[in-house]
């Protein structure tokens, strides 16, 4: 009789607050028995680093459907190009400029996505790192005194903020098209339905609900930098083939720049969210 061996999660911790690696083969990440354990994994550390699986964008697409509800991106692609190439991609190499400040992805939807998958195609010459910070682990560690105070804060966002990080001379037309896209009030501190917290915060994060624009500005940079500091950081330095897959419900990420006509390249797939921020 021939009995199946259950397949074990393999995985070590990059940092102690953040990342783990994950060593099982491509074979047997692609057999869906690891899902269950790599959804917790990811949740617990933020995020997963997959050392040169070398996914090619069919088993990309099949691997996050392993995990949950594989969701179609922003124009209906199973695969979304990231570059700053206009050849590639031209609407996305603008949209893309923001990704180079820390942020969440999705804040201006009732319900972001759980989280993407990066695979590695082509390194850029210089920069091009993506970073990670870990929302839960920097929520939790706060004094206690600070958890109080801003518990129940909420923080408008909106893409024109995202806009003015990486464009602060608009346009007029720019800034309508930006402000065109609304806004959106969401709380600081993302209360998740398993009990535990993280912070909301990044470059849609525009201004605290009734405080001052200085002291409101003071509490959104100063989280930020807790949030993105040392213990709770670690920054990707990526090889070709390599796949990172980050929890979105519960981090912080951004890339950090790069040579624009390098052809840096990474294909994005991305997993449905269902849990919403309030
Ligand atoms: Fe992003």
């Amino acid at each position: 009789m021939i009995v199946a061996t259950k397949v074990r999660l393999q995985a070590e911790q990059i940092k102690p607050k953040i990342g783990s690696r994950v060593l099982n083969t491509k074979d047997e990440l692609l057999s869906g028995q690891l899902a269950e354990e790599i959804n917790d994994l990811l949740e617990r550390r933020g995020v997963l680093i997959f050392p040169m699986v070398r996914f090619t964008d069919a088993e990309q697409v099949a691997f996050t459907d392993t995990l949950g509800k594989f969701a179609k991106e922003i124009r209906g692609q199973d695969v979304f190009p990231i570059t700053l190439d206009k050849k590639v991609n031209q609407e996305a190499a603008e949209y893309l400029k923001g990704s180079l400040f820390w942020h969440i992805d999705g804040t201006m939807n009732p319900v972001p996505i759980r989280g993407s998958i990066l695979s590695s195609k082509v390194l850029p010459s210089w920069g091009g790192n993506t970073e990670f910070a870990n929302t839960y682990a920097a929520y939790d560690d706060l004094p206690q005194a600070r958890k109080d105070e801003i518990d129940g804060l909420r923080v408008v966002h909106s893409m024109w903020n995202t806009g003015l990080y990486h464009t602060p001379e608009p346009t007029l037309a720019q800034l309508d098209d930006w402000q065109s896209k609304g806004e959106v009030v969401l709380p600081l501190v993302w209360k998740h339905r398993s009990g535990r917290k993280s912070l909301v915060l990044g470059n849609t994060a525009a201004r605290v609900v009734g405080l001052e624009p200085k002291e409101s500005a003071k509490l959104l940079h100063g989280l930020r930098e807790w949030a993105t500091s040392e213990p709770y950081h670690y920054a990707h330095h990526w090889s070709v083939g390599d796949a990172v897959m980050w929890d979105n419900t519960g981090s912080l990420h951004r890339a950090t720049p790069y040579d624009p006509d390098c052809g840096r390249l990474l294909h994005r797939t991305i997993l449905q969210g269902d849990e919403p921020f309030a």
